[in-house]
């Protein structure tokens, strides 16, 4: 779809992934709803965003949350009328821990926001754009963990709820064939990005903010080393958004690892006790 002169919201938008997609976003054309729970660092982006003359707005947003993200939608609809692309990206890490130590809390801080925040966004900005009828583009951002379990990292919590993001787009493209409202899922390789430091924003409701686990500081190094500039992730995404791309891979894919995986249910369908249809 043609980018230009359409409203976009972006959650996660102070930081990292979240901040290139607003800017290239921005920088298409868009009015670009910038939102996080950062508050105070969302206004500092979306200023440092507009002093290039782009439309953009702040606003706090809680994805984990429902009120606040239809307050969110509602700031977004007065400022700029009608919605036309979601971009349903905040997100938390949640690595370094065996399944079974893993405690109760961290488990609803990751899936709310990592899969409930996706959940709210559905829910709520998909009908705000299916209701003017004009073209529409939702982006979910998942990972490349979405279809691997990465060995050796104890980030069980973390993929599970990628895989669900990735399940509940796929969901919300069958949904959504043959209208005018596109789906995309966005999954990157590692980015440079302040994600190793993601329990620096868990919300009060769930326990407040938390110092990153210990190994954080070496998942940290290896994106600052290896990850990419969050901006071309941001142009991705406009090319996804334009092309109507359902996978949007990014940056380094574990290819070998996704591929043996799928190699090896494919041998499991080949059983005597499956039949297919
Ligand atoms: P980041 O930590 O730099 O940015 C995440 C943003 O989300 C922050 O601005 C944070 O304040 C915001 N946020 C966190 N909880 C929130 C909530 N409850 N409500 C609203 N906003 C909230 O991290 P990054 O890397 O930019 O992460 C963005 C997305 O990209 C996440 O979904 C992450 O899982 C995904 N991702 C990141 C990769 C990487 O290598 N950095 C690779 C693959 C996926």
């Amino acid at each position: 779809m043609d980018i230009s002169g359409k409203t976009a919201i972006v959650t996660g938008a102070a930081s990292g992934i979240g901040l290139g997609i607003a800017t290239a976003l921005a920088e298409a054309g868009a009015n670009v709803v910038m939102a996080d729970i950062q508050k105070d660092a969302v206004e500092q982006a979306a200023h440092g965003l507009s002093g290039t003359n782009k439309r953009v707005m702040p606003v706090r947003i809680d994805v984990t949350q429902e009120q606040s993200v239809v307050d969110a939608l509602t700031e977004a609809e007065r400022s700029f009328g009608k919605l036309h692309i979601a971009c349903n990206n905040a997100g938390v890490p949640m690595h370094g821990t065996k399944l079974v130590d893993v405690p109760p809390a961290d488990w609803e801080f990751v899936i709310g926001v990592n899969v409930w925040g996706i959940i709210h966004g559905i829910r709520h900005f998909v009908p705000a754009v299916l209701k003017h009828g004009e073209a529409g583009h939702i982006v979910n951002t998942a990972s490349v963990a979405a279809f691997q379990n990465r060995r050796g990292t104890d980030q069980g919590p973390y993929s599970m709820s990628k895989y669900a993001a990735l399940s509940l787009s796929e969901a919300l493209e069958h949904e959504l064939e043959g209208t005018n409202f596109g789906v995309s899922v966005l999954c990157p390789g590692p980015i440079n990005t302040a994600i190793a430091r993601g329990a620096r924003n868990r919300p009060d409701h769930m326990g407040g903010p938390k110092d990153p686990a210990q190994d954080a500081a070496v998942l940290a190094e290896r994106l600052a080393t290896t990850g990419l500039d969050p901006r071309r992730v941001g142009e991705r995404v406009v090319d996804a958004i334009r092309t109507r791309t359902f996978y949007a891979f990014v940056s380094a894919v574990p290819a070998d690892v996704i591929k043996a995986r799928h190699r090896r249910i494919e041998d499991a369908l080949n059983s005597d006790w499956v039949t297919h249809y």
